[in-house]
């Protein structure tokens, strides 16, 4: 007889979204612009198919129908994020009540059916006035934005009992400032260290405020996506170029959030590099206040590695490639719509990297998923056929079950994502969803996945 896998009590099986990413209504009901309302406008070249964030999922109209699919399908937990350009346009000033009047019906509706919000204060979607500030490099932004946190949190803190700062604050460190695939498209390396710098800042600052707000029973955490660093081999220069990419693809957010402090090994290879950010008095200090409660874990990839072999161009802007070369493992697992490595038992070593070096913090994994093109290929009875997606999610649990079996505190498996939504520059090239979405229609189908879910969670286990 096969394995029979049981969860701990009381774990929570959900999904998460993003505001920008389900919402739609980008110009209705007060919202101000962000960030990709503008590039979308300047650049819809950029975006695949040049759809833009107008419409998405209109999560915005047809929440009550979505909570009722979330409960059909065993959610007991919901992650979605709230727009700042909603709450206050422009960011800073006026709450805007119509968005108000939005996020507390939603958070009764999910209530109502049984289901825990997770609030996301940053989602990637900076509004654009605090961008035209400068956005995360500028520290009135950082003071702009732990004023909307204090605000979300007095308005919802009543009903919402877990909340997060910040959900994968390196993305926009990679896209906006060295990458090239996010707003404002910069590619400097001091500019990023001090953007993921001040993030952290950002992030301190609301884990003071939240904590003076003495919400009952309330926890603050954020969400990193952690990429475990694998060595080609254990040759030296291999192992080291493995620990600098942890140090600047993991460590740089984990260790300050969870440990509240940067490592020492990462400072230095910044100062030698002349790339160190801007700091000021007291940071140290606020960095230490503003350990987490609670880490959400984004696990889509592991990030493989070796020794370069050539030497960077010294003259081109400062990378973290400058320390290691991608490494392709001969007989690796592809998801080749996005281009991803898949690598089950990279959710195992995350959770007992947090357990041995990270006090056994409590967690959850709070997004893993596989992104599918032209999943209608698939349709069978008018339903998406994705058993590709139950064995990926399968899979990644059996490997979270043996981190819990030996001690790991994680608590909760979400997939990214409920519905089939608007994934920044690939638009809804890639789908991800327990449900489907009729991209011109908005209508709603539960693939195969949801009804597999719906049992697992009704069994906490399978
Ligand atoms: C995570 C983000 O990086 O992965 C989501 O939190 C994102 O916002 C998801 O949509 C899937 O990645 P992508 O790039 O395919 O949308």
């Amino acid at each position: 007889m096969s394995k029979k896998y049981v969860f701990p009590e009381g774990f929570w099986w959900g999904s998460a979204t993003s505001a920008t990413q389900i919402e739609g209504a980008a110009h209705e009901g007060g919202k101000g612009e962000n960030i990709w309302d503008h590039w979308y406008k300047q650049e819809p070249d950029r975006f695949f198919e040049q759809i833009g964030p107008e419409t998405t999922s209109d999560f915005y109209h047809r929440y009550k129908e979505d909570i009722q699919l979330m409960k059909e399908i065993g959610h007991n937990t919901f992650r979605m994020s709230i727009s700042w350009s909603r709450l206050i346009p422009g960011g800073r000033g006026k709450v805007n009540q119509e968005a108000v009047d939005f996020y507390n019906h939603v958070i009764d509706e999910l209530i109502a059916n049984g289901i825990e919000p997770f609030l996301t204060l940053f989602h990637f979607d900076m509004p654009l006035e605090m961008q035209n500030e400068g956005g995360w490099e500028n520290r009135e932004v950082v003071d702009a934005y732990q004023h909307y946190a204090k605000i979300a949190f007095e308005l919802f803190g009543d009903r919402v009992k877990k909340w997060f700062t910040f959900n994968e604050p390196i993305v926009p460190v990679e896209g906006g400032y060295l990458y090239d695939f996010h707003y404002p498209n910069v590619v400097d390396g001091k500019r990023a260290t001090q953007v993921a710098y001040n993030t952290m800042i950002a992030h301190a600052k609301a884990v003071v405020t939240f904590r003076e707000c003495n919400i009952r029973d309330g926890k603050i955490g954020i969400v990193l996506n952690l990429t475990p660093s694998y060595p080609r081999s254990q040759h030296p220069a291999d192992l080291k170029a493995s620990r600098i990419a942890d140090l600047f693809f993991n460590r740089s957010f984990l260790d300050p959030a969870v440990l509240g402090e940067y490592p020492e090994e990462l400072i230095q290879i910044l100062r030698d590099h002349h790339q160190l950010p801007i700091t000021q008095n007291g940071d140290k200090e606020l960095l230490m206040a503003g350990k987490v409660d609670i880490l959400g874990v984004n696990y889509y990839q592991p990030r493989r590695v070796k020794a370069k072999d050539h030497l960077p161009n010294m003259e081109g802007p400062f990378m973290p490639e400058w320390f290691f070369d991608l490494y392709e493992m001969p007989g690796r697992k592809m998801n080749p719509y996005r281009g991803w490595e898949i690598y089950e038992k990279g959710i195992y070593d995350i959770m007992i990297n947090l357990k041995e070096n990270y006090n056994n913090i409590e967690s959850f994994i709070s997004e893993n998923g596989m992104g599918v093109q032209d999943e209608e290929r698939f349709v069978n009875n008018g339903q998406i056929q994705d058993d590709y997606r139950i064995d990926f999610i399968r899979e990644h649990l059996i490997w979270l079950h043996k981190a819990i079996e030996e001690g790991c505190n994680a608590r909760g498996y979400h997939l990214w994502t409920l519905m089939d939504n608007w994934s920044w520059m690939n638009a809804y090239k890639n789908r991800y969803g327990f449900i489907s979405v009729d991209v011109n229609t908005k209508k709603r189908t539960l693939k195969k996945s949801a009804y597999w879910i719906k049992e697992v969670s009704e069994k906490n286990g399978f």
